[in-house]
């Protein structure tokens, strides 16, 4: 089988880079026969106006205002290096051309061969004469390969196919007889793409969990196809591609333990002509155990009024992942709370803290290895007082002048110690400190009338909604009779019969004192056959005195506070004489 080799093929040019000519060559190979035609074309960037100029081995050999040279017919002198140089740029890389008087040639590609870029290779007899029995032999081994035509086609090319190529053939020879014929040795290199890619920890030291990392997959792109993209694919162990994109990085925003593994990226061209792995890279993400873990109160000190907000919060120092926290009070077996978080710091609150939750508190902290405990923290609820009761130490809410009265004030709650206060009136009396449970007492010696009043206390323990004060208590003090005084009216001792007498007894103190009359020291209660006078108060009236009615007159003022506590005072005796009208 055979195809004319006078066919041009379209094959993909070489890139360039910039401000540099790129010289092309038409047909695209390496060899040419003699008499065969063959055009040069300078380019990219062309300025019209200018004129090109050519190199030929070294040496200028032309200068063109056109772009281009074509050689009709090429003869052995034209073999050589060749470069050009268009107007305003750098002059071109050279291509290599030679040209063959031999009956069969290997045509390669004049341009540099990318990885993943079609290769052709063709085996040519002298002006297009057909070839028969055409073997390709790479490095001098039969690649056994055999074309349908005189062309091999490798369509994506890889550096292993570099190495040095020739093929053999039958042709006729001018005889025309058929005769086997070799070419002559054709070294093609495949330029690599990219290299082989790397993946690596972008920063370094270990990876901390909870932080950021960074996987780049390193490659170098070949710089005569710098503009080619690439693709890059990243793999956690071997499973399905946990990226894809242009970027050369893979973030992980915030690590975990469970990105730890092996990861490995592909990086291939877009139309996936070429695709390369890197070897595996072993992420361990590290776990930093929980330190340094601290309570912190709220109100500070940790003093806090009843009803008022408590808030816990515990924190440690360093330690990653997520942390389960727990709050204790120290006697409880049981932790008040237990929390799971991504957090460095929790809080505990008790919205309304009472009397139970005195006490001291420890947090602790773990993510995963043994829990680590806290400092204890005192916490203490501060009561305010309620308003205090007073009592006093009397039956009845009376007491006499010389009795010591005990007077005791107590509030049922409030954190001691508590300031109890005593007043009288508008008075102070005194205060008591009282550092626990029980009341604050004061003692009242009672000295006159003027301890008669209203006594109240009040309580205080030095928090913010003040003192307390007690309902009034009302003591009355009884003043003991003493100076009783008897007179009459009218004066003088003595009286006829008939007339009006009034005797009164008087007090020189005592507090509502009640009256007794004595006749001849008998009760004048118990005097009879006599018109008896009318005892009111603390007068006795005679409103006709008799004869019967002289005789001596005490008076008895007295007042108790209790049947057992009686007091009394007894007058002068008074005599009275009466005096008859019949005489
Ligand atoms: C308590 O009583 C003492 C005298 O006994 C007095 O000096 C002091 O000021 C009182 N304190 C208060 C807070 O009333
Ligand atoms: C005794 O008291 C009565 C009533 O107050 C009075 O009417 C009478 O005149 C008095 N008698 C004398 C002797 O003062």
């Amino acid at each position: 089988s055979s195809l004319s080799c006078s066919l041009s093929l379209s094959l993909p040019g070489s890139s360039a880079a910039a401000e540099k000519s790129t010289l092309t060559l038409d047909p695209p190979w390496r060899t040419v026969f003699r008499w065969e035609r063959f055009t040069l074309t300078c380019s990219r960037p062309y300025t019209p106006g200018g004129s090109t100029l050519w190199h030929r081995n070294g040496k200028a050999w032309r200068s063109t205002l056109k772009n281009r040279i074509t050689i009709e017919e090429a003869e052995m002198n034209d073999s050589g290096s060749y470069k050009c140089q268009a107007p305003g740029s750098h002059p071109s890389d050279p291509i290599e051309l030679t040209v063959s008087y031999d009956w069969l040639i290997l045509q390669v590609p004049y341009y540099a061969v990318f990885e993943g870029d079609p290769l052709l290779l063709r085996c040519c007899g002298w002006q297009g004469d057909t070839v028969s029995n055409i073997r390709f032999y790479k490095d001098g081994k039969d690649i056994r390969l055999y074309p349908e035509n005189s062309v091999l086609t490798i369509k994506q090319a890889r550096t292993s196919d570099s190495g040095k190529y020739h093929c053999s053939g039958r042709i006729k020879n001018t005889m025309n007889i058929m005769a086997a014929e070799t070419s002559h040795v054709a070294s093609i290199s495949v330029q690599e793409l990219f290299s082989s890619p790397v993946l690596k920890i972008t920063g370094s030291g270990d990876v901390i969990e909870g932080n950021p990392v960074t996987l780049r997959c390193f490659t170098q792109l070949n710089p005569q196809k710098s503009d080619i993209q690439l693709l890059r694919v990243f793999y956690k162990d071997s499973m399905a591609p946990i990226g894809t994109g242009i970027s050369p990085d893979y973030h992980i925003p915030v690590a975990g333990l469970e990105d730890s593994g092996f990861y490995h990226c592909e990086v291939k061209t877009m139309t996936l002509s070429v695709q390369k792995q890197s070897s595996k890279l072993k992420l361990d993400v590290k776990r930093i155990p929980v330190s340094g873990v601290s309570l912190g109160v709220q109100p500070q000190g940790g003093r806090v009024t009843e009803g008022e907000q408590l808030v816990l919060s515990c924190s440690v120092e360093v330690g990653t992942g997520p942390i389960t926290f727990s709050w204790h009070q120290k006697g409880s077996r049981q932790a008040l709370r237990t929390e799971t978080q991504h957090s460095q710091r929790m809080v505990y609150e008790i919205p309304a803290a009472n009397e139970t939750d005195m006490g001291e508190y420890y947090c602790m902290a773990s993510n995963g290895n043994p829990p680590v405990s806290s400092p204890g923290v005192k916490i203490v609820v501060m009561v305010p007082v309620s308003p205090p009761l007073l009592t006093i130490s009397v039956a009845d809410a009376w007491a006499t002048v010389g009795d010591v009265v005990e007077i005791w004030c107590e509030s049922s709650r409030g954190s001691a110690p508590i300031l109890y206060r005593f007043h009288h009136e508008g008075d102070a009396l005194g205060n008591r400190t009282v550092s626990s449970r029980g009341p604050g007492s004061l003692a009242l010696k009672v000295t006159s009338e003027q301890d008669t009043g209203t006594y109240f206390c009040e309580a205080d323990n030095g928090m913010a909604h003040g003192s307390q004060r007690s309902a009034p208590f009302r003591l009355s003090v009884l003043v003991p009779v003493s100076g009783a005084t008897i007179t009459a009216d009218p004066t003088g001792l003595e009286v006829m019969a008939g007339e009006s007498m009034n005797l009164s007894c008087s007090v020189e103190s005592g507090t509502a004192p009640l009256f007794k009359w004595l006749h001849n020291s008998e009760d004048l209660a118990a005097a009879s056959g006599l018109s008896p006078p009318t005892a009111v108060g603390n007068m006795l009236y005679f409103r006709s005195v008799q004869l019967g009615h002289g005789g001596n007159y005490q008076c008895i003022a007295s007042n108790q506070l209790s049947p057992q506590q009686v007091f009394q005072a007894h007058s002068k005796i008074l005599a009275i004489a009466v005096i008859g009208t019949h005489r």
